[in-house]
């Protein structure tokens, strides 16, 4: 990454260029950084990437809560594209003790904060500390209450080293939902089945529902829930305390 330029000039330069110029701008910027990939039609950036840096790092936070759709299309997606996917897994013993003190189905009494720090925030931070940048599918239109300001790049200070800058890059932030189908379509990207079934936001499954026409895809979401706390942790700074 060029330290010589600051991080709201390379912004504004990227703020309207396409999402393949951000991947391509993001690729050839940092030779340590991950595409965070949930298996959903985030696939667009994996299949972006391979036009790019066919080698590039892709993880997925395995919850152990996938639906079993979601695993065989991380499957389908490592054979597709022939690339590694790191698929994380929580730390067992915390698994263990949230559901032998809380059960399996915690989130709906206390929320779903608990779960989500066990199962996804904690392997996420540990895994940004093997890199200096990261890539996310996030879109302002995917959440009105919380993503409707997010930047095509940041500086991610809460998932950063101590001391050390973390720039997190979100490509898609300005396609809508039909343009990202439109890329899938165009370039017969595989995508998962369950979104053929009425989901349109996946997340793990007793958390993600399909949704009826005239809802958004947030609703598919912790749908017992308030919209504005809608996230679970991995963009924190999508909520304003
Ligand atoms: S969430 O915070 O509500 O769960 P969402 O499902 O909208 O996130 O996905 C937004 C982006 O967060 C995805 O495009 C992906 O980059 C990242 N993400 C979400 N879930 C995962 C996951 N299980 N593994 C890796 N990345 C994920
Ligand atoms: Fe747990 Fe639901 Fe969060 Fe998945 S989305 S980690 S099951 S609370």
């Amino acid at each position: 990454m060029n330290d010589q330029i600051p991080l709201v000039d390379i912004e504004q330069q990227l703020a309207n260029q396409s999402p393949f110029r951000i991947m391509k701008h993001a690729l050839e910027s940092h030779d340590r950084i991950a595409i965070s990939f949930s298996g959903a039609e985030d696939v667009a950036l994996v299949d972006m990437a391979s036009r790019i840096r066919p080698d590039v790092e892709v993880f997925s936070l395995d919850t152990g809560r996938l639906h079993p759709e979601t695993y065989q299309f991380i499957e389908t997606v490592r054979n597709h594209y022939k690339i590694n996917i790191d698929i994380i897994s929580p730390d067992g013993d915390a698994v263990r003790q949230l559901v032998r003190e809380k059960g399996l189905y915690s989130f709906y009494q206390d929320t779903h904060k608990e779960c989500c720090g066990i199962r996804k925030i904690t392997p996420l931070r540990n895994k940004l500390l093997e890199v200096d940048a990261w890539i996310t599918g996030q879109r302002k239109d995917q959440s009105p209450g919380t993503r409707s300001d997010i930047p095509v790049i940041q500086d991610d200070q809460g998932f950063a080293r101590a001391g050390e800058t973390l720039t997190k890059y979100n490509p898609l932030a300005n396609w809508s939902s039909e343009e990202v189908w439109a890329y899938i379509r165009a370039y017969e990207v595989p995508y998962n089945p369950l979104h053929d079934r009425g989901f349109i936001s996946i997340g793990c499954e007793p958390c993600t529902r399909p949704v009826g026409p005239g809802q958004h895809e947030r609703e598919g979401r912790w749908w017992w829930e308030e919209d504005t706390k809608k996230e679970c942790g991995l963009h924190a700074s999508n909520i304003n305390p």
